[in-house]
Order: structure tokens, then sequence, then C-alpha cells
């Protein structure tokens, strides 16, 4: 399956495809960056077709982490095994950024609502430069504010964190979140959850209508990488 994400024509078909299906996303973040390519191997392998990256400036989020250069040395690996790279902006004013991403490779970009004043400009850039475009909101803020939004958007992430580290612990309120975002969205689009997915955790947001779930830590901080990814699969009904 060819899935070289091209931006000039846009993503490839795959891309647009997976993103309506039902993945668990494993989030570098939580990897070991000294041997990125072999961690990415072992999940790709296990099934994995989107990996998630987590962009951060050090102003939106305290924590800096990576940037175009890492998505650009990965981008290969990932759709030469049919997989999309899914990147998540936790950056001010993303639509600044958004080229940098394109080229580098990413198929979906996902801003954040609260960092920019301008998000119809910032989500149409995305959507222009032939990436599928993503809404992400923080745990306090409320669903209603991306009930306009829901035409201009191919995901809507519900973060069920805080959002900047890895490993914090799943926000108990988010089930009820993502329910009342899925009746607010209707059925078509997809809703990601990111922060504190686990086996554990995993089971509940599907239920609640969740269809795309990033893991970071709950798989690469685990003994075995492949087998987590498999069990937070099961877990959700995938
Ligand atoms: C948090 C990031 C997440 C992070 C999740 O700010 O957006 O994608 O990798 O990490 P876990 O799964 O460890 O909570
Ligand atoms: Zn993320």
């Amino acid at each position: 399956m060819s899935a070289v994400a091209n931006p000039s024509t846009g993503p490839p078909v795959d891309a647009r495809d997976l993103i309506r299906s039902k993945l668990v996303e494993p989030s570098i973040l939580s990897a070991d960056y000294a041997r990125l390519g072999e961690q990415l191997r072992v999940v790709l392998e296990a099934g994995a077709r989107a990996i998630h990256v987590d962009v951060m400036d050090g102003h939106f989020v305290p924590p800096i982490t990576i940037g175009p250069v890492v998505v650009e040395a990965i981008r290969d690996q990932i759709h030469e095994a049919g997989a999309m790279l899914d990147c998540h902006l936790m950056v001010e004013r993303p639509e600044r950024q958004v080229d940098q991403f394109v080229r580098a490779g990413a198929d979906s970009i996902t801003i954040q609502l609260e960092a920019t004043p301008d998000v119809h400009h910032a989500l149409r850039m995305i959507r222009d430069a032939g990436c599928l475009a993503g809404l992400a909101i923080n745990p306090e803020t409320s669903v209603e504010s991306v009930a306009e939004l829901g035409d201009r958007v191919d995901l809507v992430l519900c973060m069920t964190v805080n959002p900047g580290w890895g490993g914090q612990p799943f926000i108990d309120g988010s089930p009820a979140k993502v329910r009342r975002l899925r009746e607010l969205l209707g059925p078509q689009v997809p809703i990601q959850v990111d922060g504190g997915i686990s086996a554990k955790t995993a089971g509940a947001v599907a239920e609640a209508g969740a269809t795309l779930l990033v893991a970071g830590s709950a798989i690469f901080g685990a003994l075995d990488p492949a087998g987590a990814y498999s069990e937070i699969a099961r877990a959700a009904g995938i």
C-alpha cells in the first residue's frame, strides 16, 4: 500500500480512511529517542497505523519536545508501513508552524483551541496545505466551544489530561465529556483522546464514543510495547 504523503495533492487516501477508523496511536513522547526507529518498528509491526507526535514549545506548555526535523526523520518508516503521522501541536500561534510540519511529512496536524485567537484561519491553513486538520480542547475547555467547528475539522481531540507531560493520571470525568462531545458532533467526526490512556481506561472512552486513542507511557513505558499496544486495542474493542 502506498501511503507517501504528497503535500501538493493532499494526504494519501489512506490517511483519510485511517482517521475514520478505530485506532490506538502510540505517542512517541514516551519513546526512547536514542533508538526511536527500533521503537517505531515494534509498534508498527504490532499493527499501529497512526503514530502520534507531541510537539511542545515551552510557551503553550512548559516543556520543549521535538519539531519538524524529527517528523522528517521518521516519515518514510511510518509511511512505508502504511501508517500515518499525526502531529499534535501544543504550541502558541500554531498557524506559524503549519508549513514546516506539512513539508516534514505530517498527514494530520492538530492545533489547540486555546493556542490562537484565529482558530478558523489556522484550520483552513492546514486543510489548504493538503493535511487533515484536528482541533484539541483542554480538560477545562467546554465541549460547546467546538460546536460550530464540526465541519471545519477532520478530528476533535478531547484532552484527558492537561497537556504538557506523559504519564499523568487520566481525568475521571473524561468519558462523560467524550459522550457530550459525541452527542454534539454526531456520529461522523472522529473523536481522539489523549492522556492517561491504558488498558484500564480505554474501554470507557471507546464506549463513550472515542475512536482514536493516543497512548504514550502505557505503550513505550511497558516492558513489552507490542503486547501493551495489543492489550489497549483489545480493551477498546478494536
Ligand atoms: C500530553 C500529550 C500526550 C502524551 C500522553 O500532553 O499530548 O500525547 O504523550 O502520554 P500518556 O499516554 O503517557 O498519558
Ligand atoms: Zn498528544
